[in-house]
């Protein structure tokens, strides 16, 4: 793998950030990003050839991030995000192969406990984020005394990447996942599944517009905000903006249609899509 000297003795750097999922969430946390740091060049990857991440174990999450980061920095990428709440339970690491790693989860977990007024949270998240407890952990080292109740909802995986996000059959899904919650008059729900926000109208009518969902995209955000002005991270002030580069590692019609419409929304710049392989 090369990496390009010029930019790494410059004060800026215009290397995209590099940013995946295993398919359509990550786009959510994308959208925050492109939003907030519209001078940035971002390369996104889809691992859509072996979703969903959700229900597999956690070796194999780990070993999949561990393709996709390296494809990631094989494409020059300055910095890498973990677009993927069950992909970042199995990345704890800071820094990889030198560059610096965002996870998802660390920043939502810390939103929701600083967020919650009543101290009890309910963390929705795909099979395996679940299993890890990875959110329960975070949000317990925050605040020890929050009430936390997670919940599975493999279903909504599905549903986000059909583009069935405002449909009385998700409410129903969505009504037979909430019969399992005990906790009584939590105030918070975190969103732990960056698929989950694409649900976002649906999840709110089913819950109450008094409950805050809390997003780990827009997050994310404030911790990159903030390696920016330390120089953690360079930013791009060359001017240089570079079209949004999309890697799926199987490309589908469906794909292409909603990430045009979810980018589409928060920027102007044209979408190149590549099909690629990670292994
Ligand atoms: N979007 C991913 C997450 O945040 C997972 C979806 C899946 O592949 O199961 O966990």
């Amino acid at each position: 793998m090369t990496t390009d000297l010029r930019n790494l003795s410059d004060s800026f750097d215009s290397r995209p950030i590099g940013v995946f999922d295993s398919g359509i969430g990550g786009l959510t946390v994308l959208r925050e990003l492109i939003s907030q740091f519209p001078n940035e060049n971002f390369l996104y990857l889809g691992d859509t050839a072996r979703l969903p991440y959700g229900s597999k174990s956690a070796p194999t999450v780990r070993k999949y991030s561990e393709q996709n980061m390296n494809f990631l920095i094989s494409r020059q990428v300055k910095a890498l995000v973990v677009a993927c709440n069950t992909a970042s339970t199995q990345v704890p690491e800071n820094i990889f192969c030198g560059l610096p790693v965002y996870n998802v989860i660390d920043p939502g977990a810390r939103l929701a406990a600083t967020q919650t007024k009543n101290k009890k949270i309910l963390v929705l998240g795909t099979r395996a984020t679940v299993k890890s407890e990875a959110y329960k952990n975070k949000i317990l080292m925050f605040d020890p005394e929050i009430q936390i109740q997670s919940i599975a909802c493999p279903l909504f995986v599905p549903l986000a990447e059909e583009g069935w996000v405002d449909d009385t059959i998700t409410e129903q899904i969505a009504k037979k996942y909430f019969t399992e919650i005990a906790l009584p008059d939590f105030d918070t729900v975190v969103l732990g599944c960056t698929h989950y926000p694409l649900l976002k109208t649906t999840l709110q009518k089913v819950f109450g517009a008094n409950i805050s969902l809390i997003d780990s995209g827009s997050a994310i955000c404030e911790i990159l905000k903030n390696d920016f002005k330390n120089l953690k991270i360079k930013p791009n002030t060359t001017g240089k903006q570079e079209n949004l580069k999309i890697c799926l590692t199987d490309f589908g019609p469906q794909f292409e249609l909603l990430s045009k419409q979810l980018i589409g929304a928060v920027t102007a710049r044209k979408i190149d899509f590549e099909t690629v392989s990670v292994i």
